[in-house]
Formats: structure tokens, sequence, C-alpha cells
């Protein structure tokens, strides 16, 4: 008998073939997340559930679904998962790392970019008819180049972004990490340094740090008072990483220059947030991995990583607390 499975978003047609090989699975073929009764009703009986990282794997979720055996995200973050709830259920959780790292640091450079030198707002500003005299001051933007970046967060794509920075546009880059990197350091040519230091230095602070109870909320007042007033704040991690409220205070005051969002503590983002209001932010919708090839990757991961975890092999992404 085949294993049952159910499909939290939709997937590519070769996905589902592939899937359709080793389960019988459900889908939620929908772009809207699913709703959580319906999920609730959905794992009352599957082996394997591939998810999002929108979906809460919790107690209660856990308890209405006896046969789950695996969650594979098709994310890299898996702050949807309590891990301790998994560990005690025995409920293994994957991710899929690697395949999104350079598609994320390219996005983050957009953002450095288009807030550097104001490509969004001066797009509309030309596509309104307001390009009627030779530009002046009131237009320029600042230099990325042999400037310096700080990136809290030195994981994989952190490593990208680092790259980017020294080879493409002659940066200093500092990083601040939980754990030191030396070879990065050696192999790349950048720094150490604590939080406050980085935050007080850098021109470009870029935050690229999982989601955990420790990095909750961890740029707020007064890590924005420590910026530059001229720093530009770049958030490609998860809207939970920031008080949104004081990082919304510390623009309009123009404590700090400018910001870049790919993500929000609310998403998607709230249509009456006075963040939409700012011409010194740049907004995405969460859209870090999102190209044709990466997304295909990630979903064909994500299925992979779910088949081998139901077959009872060890699934290359297992995440690192559930090893
Ligand atoms: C995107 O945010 C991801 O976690 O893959």
């Amino acid at each position: 008998m085949k294993t049952k499975v159910f499909v939290a978003k939709s997937i590519p047609l070769e996905v589902k073939e592939y899937l359709g090989q080793y389960c019988d699975y459900r889908i939620w073929d929908s772009e809207e997340a699913v709703p959580r009764e319906l999920l609730m009703e959905e794992v009352r009986d599957i082996d394997g559930l591939l998810a999002t990282s929108s979906d809460k794997i919790d107690e209660e979720l856990l308890r209405k679904a006896p046969r789950l055996k695996v969650v594979s995200n098709i994310a890299v973050g898996y702050n949807n998962f309590n891990l301790e709830a998994m560990k005690a259920r025995k409920v293994i959780g994957t991710n899929t790392p690697f395949v999104l790292d350079e598609t994320v640091a390219d996005l983050v450079f957009g953002l450095i970019l288009s807030s550097a030198r104001r490509i969004c707002e001066l797009d509309r500003y030309v596509k309104e008819g307001k390009w009627l005299k030779r530009i002046d001051e009131s237009l320029f933007g600042l230099d990325v180049h042999h400037t310096t970046l700080g990136i809290i967060g030195m994981g994989r794509i952190g490593e990208k972004i680092a790259q980017r920075a020294k080879l493409g546009f002659s940066m200093d880059v500092l990083y601040y990490n939980r754990t030191r990197k030396s070879e990065v350091e050696n192999s790349l040519g950048i720094e150490y340094s604590e939080m406050d230091e980085l935050l007080k230095k850098a021109d470009f602070v870029v935050l690229m740090t999982p989601l955990t109870p420790q990095t909750k909320k961890m740029i707020g007042e007064r890590e924005l008072n420590l910026m530059k007033r001229t720093a530009i704040f770049i958030n490609a991690s998860r809207g939970e990483t920031v008080d949104e409220g004081a990082l919304l205070q510390a623009l309009q005051e123009k404590k700090i220059l400018a910001a870049a969002l790919d993500v929000y503590e609310q998403e998607p983002v709230d249509t009456q947030s006075p963040l939409l209001q700012l011409s010194n932010v740049v907004m995405m919708p969460h859209i870090g991995s999102a190209t044709a090839k990466t997304r295909f990757d990630m979903a064909m991961r994500g299925a992979r990583n779910l088949v081998l975890a139901l077959s009872g092999e060890v699934p290359p992404n297992l995440v690192e607390e559930l090893k």
C-alpha cells in the first residue's frame, strides 16, 4: 500500500508526477495559505506532509496526526516547526537548503541597490511624468561600491551575499554570527564583528538570520539607534526578527536613511501598514527565492526528502536539531 501524503501548496506538474509514483497524495492547489482547520482535518490519516514555513507544526497538529512521520518544508526556514514537540513524537523535519542560496543573495543585492540608488522611487517619478527638467541633488542616491556591508547571520546565504559584496562591489564586509566562521573569513576576506560594532560601522545592514526564540525581534529601537543616520537596513530573513514598530519609527524620524524589506511581521503585509506610505522603504512580497528554476528545485527537493524519509532512509536535508 502506498503511503498517504498531504501537500499544503501548489507544486509543479513534474513534482506531482514524481510524488505520485511513491505516495497517494492530496493537495491544496492554491496560492492562498492552507486554512488551519483544513490542515487539521487533512493530517488525520497521513504519513507525510509537504509543507510551507507558514504551516505551524505544533503539539495540537501532531496530536491530530497519529501516523505522521515526516514534515518536509518547501523552504529553507523552519520556524514553523515546534522542534521539541516533533522530537517527542519522533516526527522528522526537513528543509530545502543550498538550491536557493544564490537566488536569495541576488535579491538581497537587488534590495541594496534599489534602496541606495532609489530605483523604485525614481521609476515612479519617471512613470508619473515628473521628469520635466534636469535632475538635481534631491534625486541623488548613495554609492554601494567601496562602502561597508554588515551581515547579521553568516549561513550559506550570508556567504553568497558576502561574495557578491567583496568581488563585485569592493565592499568591506563585517559579519556577526552565533559562531565564528574562520574559514569563510579567510576565503572571502571578511571580518567578524560584535553586533553593536557592526551596527555602528555598517553603511548597509543585512539581516539574514533564521527566526528562533533567540533572534525574535533582535533588531529593535536600541539596535536601530546604534546605526548611522545614513545607513540602510535590509531584511530578507523573517519579519519577526525585527520590531516592525521600532523600524517604522526609525524610518519616519529619519534615524536611518532607508530600508528594503522582503519579509514582515504579518504576511501578506497589512494593506493599511504605514510602511506603505514611506518613500524611503522598498517592499517586496517575500519573494527572495522566487525564480522559476529555484522554486522548481525547492519543490523537487522537498518531495525527494519526503519520499526518502517515508521509505525509511535518512533524507539529506534533515534539520540539524532533529538529527
Ligand atoms: C523562504 O523564506 C524560505 O525559508 O525558503
